[in-house]
């Protein structure tokens, strides 16, 4: 039966034949080796007679620890650095490597099995349908056509109804790199200094100044805005005369300009000096509040998120979108979406290829992870490799070989110089602290100074042409 393919021992008690007494032949299936998994074993023999077994041998054979070359397949495909399919073979055994496969190897030189790799390329994780059929990783396991599956496979619930889980082998960060916060446009440098709210008070305490000095001027309205706004940029004024009450309003005005004046100087010079940037998106609060899209190939990324109820989560699980891999190398150049990576334990990524060297320049790393999750070898259930394969994992813990292998995976396969860039993304800006002042740091200053020539030359021509129709 196909059934027994998955049970390493069935005993087989049957009435021997041929025999005096009363006797039972002890039969089993081979499973191990290379082929004919299916043909009987004979174990031994054992008569009421004797009462005793002729051969003694062990009636449960299998006990997993030699598997004499018997195949077991493996479903995965190429995400690095778990796992690497199709590379070149005389440089790599059997032209695939990466942290999981290398699992798989090790699992295999340990019980003398052999690997055979199952693959779907097409639906990658796929998925488990209610039917109990499936595509991809999780479909090939579902239905049977695998004894492994890998690749990256995290322990989700949806999954842990259907198929088994080894103990978890390695541990993943999943967060974004988001686009880099920009250099402020320079025309709105001159209004850095303060924030909003003191821009406020400045225009109202221009208004009230205005409005008492009208009153001080006995209610005329002559040159009032044209003396406030020049005492508060620090300008002398023409004499005021001998009124005291005009002339304490205005001594008042020009220490309060005096001040402005000095913070604003202070506040400017920083401005021009070190350069400000945009907000930078580092946690999930930042990326739901700004609604930037975040995405990949395949939606296993959201499988961890789809189940929780807090609403931030469900926003941000919202905000994910899939395309093809063409479109998400597109999109990378264009800062409208964040990627999701995983940092993995001994401190590399797991980066779509998607992202290229060029366009990791414009990412920054987010702070915040989105969540993390252990990986698993994922079996049927109640499979028989399940107990060796936790064993194995425990083993290779404990060495610190899991680590090592994903220094030297990441080391061979991926692309060392966008490792770096995300890794070194947040302290970029500290390279280019204080610069000396270049012409783009006063331009937004120029470009204020030109609209007002302008302004100013319209409403001069204005009311040349309204004085001459007048008259
Ligand atoms: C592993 O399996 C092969 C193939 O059946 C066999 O020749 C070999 O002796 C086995 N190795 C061990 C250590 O048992
Ligand atoms: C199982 O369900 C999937 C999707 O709902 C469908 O495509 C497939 O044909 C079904 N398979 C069987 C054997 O019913």
């Amino acid at each position: 039966m196909k059934e027994t393919t998955f049970i390493p021992n069935v005993l087989i008690v049957a009435p021997s034949t041929n025999q005096s007494c009363e006797s039972y032949d002890l039969i089993t299936h081979k499973y191990i080796g290379l082929s004919n998994h299916n043909e009987p074993l004979y174990l031994d023999l054992w008569s009421s007679c004797t009462k005793q077994f002729t051969k003694n041998n062990n009636l449960f054979p299998h006990d997993m620890s030699n598997m004499h070359g018997k195949v077991v397949k493996v479903a995965c495909f190429t995400y690095k650095p778990y796992v690497l399919l199709d590379l070149n073979s005389t440089l790599v055994p059997f032209g695939r490597d990466g942290m999981e496969i290398r699992i798989i190897e090790e699992f295999c030189r340990w019980v003398n099995c052999s690997v055979e790799i199952v693959r779907d390329d097409k639906h990658q994780w796929g998925e488990i349908y209610e039917n109990m059929t499936g595509v991809g990783v999780l479909g090939s396991l579902v239905e049977d056509r695998v004894d492994l599956g890998i690749t990256a496979l995290y322990s989700w619930y949806e999954e842990y109804l259907a198929l088994d889980f080894s103990a978890p082998c390695i541990r993943t960060g999943i967060t974004c790199i988001a686009p880099a916060p920009r250099l402020l446009a320079s025309w709105e440098t001159p209004f850095l200094p303060f924030t909003l709210y003191i821009w406020i008070a400045i225009f109202f305490t221009f208004l009230y100044a205005s409005i008492a000095l009208t009153f001080a001027q006995g209610g005329s309205t002559k040159n009032i805005f044209l003396t406030t706004f020049g005492m508060m940029i620090t300008q002398s004024q023409s004499d005021v005369g001998q009124s005291w009450r005009i002339r304490s309003i205005t001594g008042w005005l020009l220490i309060t300009g005096l001040v402005l004046d000095n913070a604003y100087g202070g506040g400017l010079a920083s401005t021009f000096t070190v350069p400000k940037y945009e907000k930078s998106i580092d946690t999930i609060k930042d990326i739901v509040d700004k609604k930037i899209e975040w995405g990949a190939t395949h939606d296993a990324w959201i499988f961890s998120l789809a189940l929780s109820q807090e609403t931030q989560i469900k926003q941000l699980v919202n905000q994910f979108k899939t395309y093809s891999f063409e479109e998400l190398e597109r999109k990378s150049y264009s800062r409208s979406m964040a990627f999701s990576i995983e940092k993995l334990p001994a401190g590399y990524y797991a980066i779509g290829e998607y992202i290229t060297e060029k366009a990791v320049l414009d990412f920054t790393i987010m702070l915040e992870d989105f969540y993390y999750e252990q990986c698993v070898v994922m079996l049927r259930k109640s499979s028989a490799y399940t107990n060796k394969m936790n064993e194995m994992i425990g083993r290779l813990h404990e060495s610190g070989l899991l680590l090592a292998w994903e220094t030297q995976v990441a080391l061979q396969h991926l692309n060392y110089q966008v490792q770096l860039e995300v890794k070194l993304s947040r302290s970029k800006k500290d390279v280019e602290k204080i610069e000396p002042l270049a012409l783009r740091h006063v331009l937004g200053v120029f470009i204020l100074y030109g609209l007002g020539i302008i302004i100013s030359i319209v409403i001069f021509i204005l009311e040349i042409i309204i004085n001459k129709n007048t008259h």
